[in-house]
């Protein structure tokens, strides 16, 4: 998704802000540009990818300026439509995150009074709203601007010879890095990194003007104070060190997260959210709402509290559930978000809070905007994910439901003490698949020849069977659908045979000869069956293609390694197939619009 960034100071602006930017590809993007206070606004754009428009661009000289990652929303990716914008005179630059939902009416009446407008996005309407209210004060004439603006936004505005950003949010992700004697603004901590620890969060309805040597933010005319929050991810944890992709990386990183995501809950003494209590406080039912592969972690968390705390729990994606037109009022939700930026799952969030239910965010990042409007928040301590198909920030939100669970008042203390020792094992479990990779390598040669697959599970590992079919969509471009296993033969089976290979989970649980069942149905339609086993399976060899075993595991914790080895699989086939893995065409890392 679009990101935005600012520098002001006494260093040149223009190869820090390509640098921030570099730091941002990972959001998804399609064009880019940059715009520097020189002599007058000089702006370079253009849709092509951050280090070309780095060497393409001529050397602009000037110490403030702003740059922009765009994720084509109103108009295709293109150099007119590509940010910064300007107002008619090129005195004021604009980059913008976010949909002015409101843009045909004030476009119109911009044009009636005299405005041109060069291209098809929404966002060009800020620097002509601000040009219309500016008498000399930036900051009145953004503020002014924004007064008439619906819609969700971060923006950087630029002026000539100001020597000042004006910044601003609503409903879209925007910090301040704190520098010596310079200052930094971003969409995402990644960003400044490499050149501040220290940052302030904008909070919705903030307004802030940035200088080289201080920040003054307000809302609604008055000034206000905004802490400022050290940033514990370090250089190191947000570069590839010398993986060839950012997932493969994370995926490595797992057994460290798993570790430091238990080790940093076991040092609480409460339990970090005792689901128990939900019965004695009257609260119904639990749901978990979340989007894309963080739904699929809350679809494991639904059968986990099922199975340990035999509660009623739902899972719900959240851009439907904002729709429904009624809420249970006695509802815990547990909104799990890896980035806490994401439109959807904020949105029914509010919705949420605004039926006075409880909201409890699971997310990986502080300060992010869930964690701000949740009720408590509990973090995954992932570190910064920086490819696009989540990973080791899905791992962490399983622990995070395990960790949960298993040390709410009502699971029973003899099951709790027994999972808590296979749990500590494993990340050993996990180091062990990542150490031999070479079953899974050749198997991602095989699957790269296909153009379609489906991937079938059952119970606990049914999410896990769509969560593999979205890894392997996501970023090796094959046609992948998840099923639950006995939904297949509900219309999917028209379409098995020699060209449609499915990848079977199987748990060695009551859901076991149920899928042996199922992979026979599949091999008596010609599909070529990929297993992925427990240890000692040795009936499932008989009648499957190929397997892939990976170490004994309770059941309930063989989402987790069952993951890894499909995180791997499709990591692999996408570079046996020549993808671009950690910046998949037309995806974001995180979805700041509904
Ligand atoms: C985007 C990303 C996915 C992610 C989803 C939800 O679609 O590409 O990887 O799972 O957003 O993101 P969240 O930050 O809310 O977990």
């Amino acid at each position: 998704m679009c990101g935005i960034v600012g520098y002001i100071g006494s260093k040149q602006a223009q190869p820090i802000l390509i640098s921030c930017l570099e730091k941002l590809e990972y959001r998804g993007y399609d064009s880019c540009g940059v715009a520097i206070d020189s002599d007058g606004i000089e702006v370079y754009k253009d849709a092509v990818r951050v280090k070309a428009l780095g060497e393409a661009s001529p050397r602009f000289k000037g110490t403030t300026g702003i740059g922009h990652t765009r994720w084509a929303t109103h108009g295709p990716p293109s150099q007119i439509n590509a940010h910064p914008h300007l107002d008619c005179n090129g005195n004021i630059a604009v980059v913008h995150n976010g949909i002015i939902s409101n843009s045909p009416e004030l476009k119109a009446r911009l044009i009636k009074e005299g405005h041109t407008f060069i291209s098809e996005t929404d966002t060009e309407v800020i620097p002509h709203l601000i040009e219309r209210y500016y008498k000399g004060d930036l900051k009145k004439a953004t503020e002014a601007a924004l007064s008439e603006i619906d819609g969700s936004y971060a923006i950087i505005v630029l002026a000539k010879d100001k020597h000042e950003l004006i910044v601003a949010r609503k409903d879209s992700p925007l910090i301040i890095g704190i520098g010596d004697r310079e200052n930094f603004i971003a969409s995402d901590v990644p960003a400044i990194l490499d050149h501040t620890d220290r940052v302030i969060y904008l909070e919705d309805g903030d307004l802030g003007v940035v200088t080289s040597s201080g920040v003054s933010i307000s809302r609604n005319g008055s000034g206000i104070k905004r802490a400022e929050q050290k940033i514990l991810w370090s250089v190191e944890e947000a570069q590839k060190a010398g993986y060839e992709h950012f997932m493969l990386k994370e995926i490595h990183e797992q057994p460290k997260v798993i570790r430091n995501t238990l080790a940093e809950y076991s040092r609480e003494t409460e339990p970090v959210l005792d689901l128990g209590k939900i019965r004695d406080t009257g609260r119904e039912s639990i749901i978990m709402l979340a989007s894309g592969t963080s739904y699929h972690a809350g679809m494991v968390g639904k059968y986990i509290v099922r199975e340990l705390l035999k509660l009623p729990a739902r899972a719900e994606i959240a851009s439907e559930f904002s729709y429904y037109t009624s809420v249970l009022p006695r509802t815990v939700a547990i909104a799990i978000t890896q980035s806490g930026e994401t439109a959807d799952t904020l949105k029914a969030m509010k919705k949420l809070r605004e039926a006075d239910c409880r909201v409890i965010a699971i997310t990986n990042v502080v300060g992010s905007t869930a964690s701000r409007i949740a009720n408590k928040t509990i973090y995954t301590r992932a570190g910064p994910e920086i490819s696009v198909a989540s990973t080791k920030a899905f791992t962490a939100q399983l622990m995070a439901l395990y960790w949960m669970a298993m040390t709410s008042s009502i699971t029973d203390t003899r099951r709790q003490s027994a999972l808590l020792t296979e749990l500590r094992q494993l990340p050993g479990k996990v180091q062990q698949i990542l150490d031999d990779e070479t079953g899974i390598t050749e198997l991602a040669k095989y699957m790269s020849k296909y153009e379609h697959a489906f991937f079938i599970g059952r119970g606990i590992n049914y999410p896990i069977a769509l969560e593999g079919a979205l890894k392997l969509k996501e970023i090796s471009y094959i046609h992948a659908e998840g099923y639950a296993a006995g939904e297949l033969k509900h219309g999917p089976f028209a379409l098995l045979g020699e060209q449609s290979p499915v990848i079977a989970v199987v748990a060695r649980d009551n859901t076991y000869e149920a899928m042996l069942t199922n992979i026979k149905e599949v091999k008596a339609r010609k599909s070529p069956v990929i297993a992925i086993v427990e240890q000692g399976d040795e009936d499932i060899d008989k009648l499957v293609d190929s397997v892939i075993t990976l170490p004994k595991v309770d059941t309930l914790f063989s989402p987790v390694l069952n993951i890894v080895a499909l995180q791997l699989l499709a990591y692999y086939t996408a570079k046996e197939r020549g993808c671009p893995i950690d910046y998949p065409r037309n995806l974001a890392k995180s979805v700041t619009v509904e």
